[in-house]
């Protein structure tokens, strides 16, 4: 038996002091097994996402550099000449003009090697470790047929058992950083994103060991991605190629190129999760293969891109195909799924295989147009059905297709191995495509031993200490029946709801003033409640600054904020007459309408650059978004506030909204903070807002605590500024619910259909953004779900759909269903569309 295990953490598992006392009792484990251990590690969570955006020229990523890893130094009680070394370094890499893809892998590389140095340093004083140099042995292919970019950024070696190296490392415990390796002359190369997994499979197949674990912060391969979809269940055991299939299409724990070494040298793999070590996690290897048809995963690839080639010539045309793949291979491109009539051929490259720049798909256009009229078709998503003999399922997948016969299905592919079936369609219908097919495909029960429990029953068991979450319509359904059998269709609203979620807000120690976005839900009573907790308000339209000063009191004005995004002159010099403090976010403003800013006090609004939320329509930064000052113009703002006297009282910015991951306000506390030299007058950062909700009682919500750290920390560092937020869903979105009685019923084949007094008018949120609201029958709460039905409203539009395939009880004309979750964004975003009038508001 050979006695290696090499075991890998990702960069948030070395990036604190707990978590390595956590590692240490892996490795404890392991030696006292009689393991000698191989410790494969990542950058510090945070560093190569900076270092990517360096390389784009966001040179504003330099000192969140600084202070990532002077904060790491400091953690772990590290002398600072190790770090200073380090960032003489990086600016060494970085000094050079025109970087190649060897200078962008050696600095894609320094946040793996500063790491490297910092934790081996810390690991010293209490145990006996060794540092390994991977790129000894980690080389890349001269085989690779890929482009130069690819070859380079995201590396593939050849591996199989090194004897000599298992010689040479004598010592039972060393430690060495992914992601890095070298060519065959000795240049810096990488193994593209999530390359540690690789490095650690490579390592593994060198030593030949006996297993490798995977520790990170999931508790293995699900059936579907968790955070699109709760009810995906874990995979307890999988053979290397279906796990391979998964990761292949978008399963994210595993890099799919770190499977092969492992199969080819048949080493287990164990997948664990640290904040669960004892959970059985999943366990791939040769002992599990399936004997009948199934289908074990759902995932969904974003951020595809599709060419279409159309030609009549392609007709009966020998060798038409093998020429237009010349194209693709002599630019160094590899073709992921292909589909072909008789006159289009259209296929699709992934970009995670690829390294695809518009420059490229440009070259790729021209030279395609001389065989024929050529589209470019950018954020589409593969949804990917991994099993085992899919084909005999086709009587369950075809109705769930189906139903998306309205949208683009634009390719339809399937292995020949049958291990596979791919759909792609447009980005934002690529979840709710997963969760249609996820209902009808994976077992709900334990009647297939390898599907273990669901992400939201391990969920539960970890909030086990923490009472169950009943909402409040659940209690109160005896009364909201009443309020519905006479005043349907109606949004209900609970007070209490938004007084907890207040109070939530208020305990964040950070946070020196919130602000409520009043376009969630502008209803007086709501604002009125929301004053009185002692709230703020933040409006963006005249409308708006009237509502609240009607609801709140003219003297709520200097506490107002006014947010406007491309609108008329006279709106801002009115605010300005009224004295609410208004947020520019337009440079255009502060060249032409200068004089309407000069001696006085305003917000800017910055774009961070990199926008998140739940749908791209709500990610409000980023080139593609229309809001914000861009990053380039900010030195010469900072001249023009000067010369008219403008006082920028702080920074702002927004990144998007439903946002989940408190990370998100670390790269924009990060950012402003890196701003402020530029606006000496500044003492204020308004972070927006975008705090997302649980949808399901399973869901993870916000981690406030690490997100309150994270503001924390800011101010530790710069104890003059004041931080603001302001949120809108998170306040009010649990506090309603949209009530309304069935009309009729309906099936079409195998789809059911239950029809509402109102539909989209009321709610546009699914049609707009398929959004997903938990959706219950509150005549029948206590019954049995007995069928899937789509329930719609009765506007003339197929995309007045308030929920599909929902699990329903047996439903009748008149009885209430609840559509939860609908007190943010519901009755502000309503209209009378059809000249119906839309819910009207209820207060309870
Ligand atoms: N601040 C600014 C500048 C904003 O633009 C927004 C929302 C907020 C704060 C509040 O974001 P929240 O905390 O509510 O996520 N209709 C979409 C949401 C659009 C949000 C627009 N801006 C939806 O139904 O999801």
């Amino acid at each position: 038996m050979n006695n290696w295990i090499v075991i890998k953490f990702g960069g948030t598992s070395v990036s604190g002091s707990d978590q390595w006392q956590q590692i240490l009792s892996i490795i404890d484990k392991h030696h006292k097994s009689g393991y000698k251990v191989m410790l494969v590690h990542s950058a510090f969570s945070g560093l190569t996402n900076a270092l990517e955006l360096l390389l784009t020229g966001d040179e504003k990523q330099m000192s969140f550099i600084h202070n990532r890893v002077f904060d790491m130094a400091n953690l772990f009680s590290i002398n600072h000449e190790i770090v200073n070394q380090a960032l003489n370094k990086l600016n060494t890499l970085t000094a050079h003009k025109n970087i190649n893809p060897h200078q962008e892998a050696g600095i894609l590389s320094w946040g793996e090697w500063v790491t490297h140095e910092i934790c081996v340093e810390y690991l010293k004083r209490s145990i006996n470790i060794n540092s390994f140099d991977p790129t000894q042995v980690l080389i890349a292919s001269t085989t690779d047929k890929r482009n130069k970019r690819s070859q380079v950024l995201s590396a593939k070696c050849d591996v199989t058992h090194n004897q000599s190296l298992n010689e040479q490392l004598s010592q039972n415990l060393y430690m060495m950083p992914g992601f890095v390796a070298k060519d065959s002359d000795g240049n810096s190369v990488v193994l593209g994103r999530g390359g540690s997994d690789t490095s650690a499979a490579y390592i593994a197949s060198l030593l030949n060991a006996h297993k490798l674990e995977i520790w990170t912060d999931v508790h293995g391969i699900f059936s579907a991605n968790p955070r699109a979809n709760p009810n995906a269940r874990l995979l307890l055991h999988l053979a290397y190629q279906e796990a391979r299939e998964i990761a292949a299409s978008g399963g994210a724990v595993l890099h799919p190129r770190c499977i092969l070494p492992l199969e080819q040298g048949n080493i287990p793999l164990h997948i664990k999760n640290t904040q669960s070590p004892n959970s059985p996690g999943t366990v791939l290897s040769h002992d599990y293969q399936a004997t009948k048809p199934m289908v074990y995963a759902i995932n969904t690839r974003h951020q595809v891109t599709l060419v279409s080639l159309e030609s009549i010539n392609m007709w009966h045309q020998a060798g038409f195909l093998g020429d237009m793949f010349n194209i693709f291979k002599s630019l160094g491109l590899s073709v992921d799924l292909i589909s072909t009539s008789q006159t289009n051929v259209t296929l699709s490259l992934d970009k995670a295989d690829n390294s695809i720049d518009d420059e490229i798909l440009q070259q790729l256009s021209t030279r395609l147009k001389q065989m024929g009229t050529v589209e470019v078709i950018k954020n589409c998503s593969a949804v990917t059905l991994v099993g085992y003999r899919i084909r005999a399922m086709a009587d369950k997948i075809a109705p769930v297709i189906s139903t998306f016969a309205d949208q683009r299905i634009y390719i339809t592919t399937q292995s020949s191995n049958d291990l596979n079936q791919t759909f792609v369609v447009d980005e934002d219908q690529a979840d709710k495509l997963g969760r249609a097919l996820h209902e009808v495909l994976i077992p709900k029960d334990d009647t297939v031993a390898n599907f273990g429990p669901s992400w939201q029953q391990l969920q539960q068991q970890k909030d086990k200490q923490a009472p169950p979450i009943i909402p409040w319509w659940h209690t109160a359904s005896d009364k909201l029946l009443t309020i519905a059998s006479n005043q349907s269709p109606c949004y209900v609203y609970d007070l209490e709801t938004i007084t907890t979620q207040v109070n939530k807000l208020q305990s964040l120690t950070a946070v020196d003033k919130i602000h409520y976005a009043c376009k969630a839900n502008s209803h007086p009573e709501i604002l009125q409640h929301i004053h009185d907790l002692g709230v703020s308000m933040e409006t963006v339209s005249p409308q708006e600054i009237e509502r609240v000063t009607a609801c709140c009191g003219e003297s709520t004005k200097e506490n107002i904020l006014f947010t406007p995004n491309f609108a008329p002159k006279q709106e801002y010099i009115d605010a300005i007459d009224q004295g609410i403090l208004v947020t520019i976010d337009n440079p255009y403003i502060l060249y032409q309408w200068a004089e309407i800013f000069a001696d006085q006090e305003v917000m800017l609004r910055l774009d961070p650059g990199h926008g998140s939320g739940h749908h791209r329509y709500v990610r409000t930064a980023g080139e593609q978004s229309k809001f914000g000052i861009p990053a380039n113009e900010l030195d010469a703002i900072s001249v023009q506030c000067k010369k008219h006297n403008i006082k920028v009282k702080g920074l702002h910015a927004h990144s998007g909204s439903g946002i989940l991951d408190h990370e998100n306000w670390k790269r924009i506390v990060d950012y402003l903070g890196s701003c402020l030299p530029l606006f000496p007058t500044a003492t204020v950062l308004n972070i927006g807002g975008g705090l997302g909700i649980k949808e399901n009682p399973g869901d993870t919500g916000l981690d406030f605590e690490a997100f309150n750290k994270i503001l924390e920390d800011f101010k530790s560092q710069h104890p003059n500024i004041n931080i603001w937020i302001e949120p809108g869903r998170f306040i009010v979105a649990h506090s309603g619910v949209l009530l309304a009685k069935v009309t009729q019923t309906k099936w079409k084949g195998q789809q059911g259909y239950i029809g509402l007094d109102t539909g989209m008018n009321s709610l546009i949120r699914p049609a707009l953004y398929g959004a997903w609201h938990n959706i219950a029958n509150l005549s029948k709460l206590s019954k049995r779900a007995e069928y899937t039905a789509n329930i719609v409203g009765p506007m003339c539009e197929t995309g007045d759909i308030l929920g599909i395939d929902r699990k329903m009880p047996k439903t009748e004309e008149g009885d209430v269903i609840l559509i939860a979750n609908t007190g943010a964004y519901g009755s502000s975003m309503s209209s009378n569309y059809n000249l119906r009038a839309p819910a009207k508001n209820i207060i309870l």
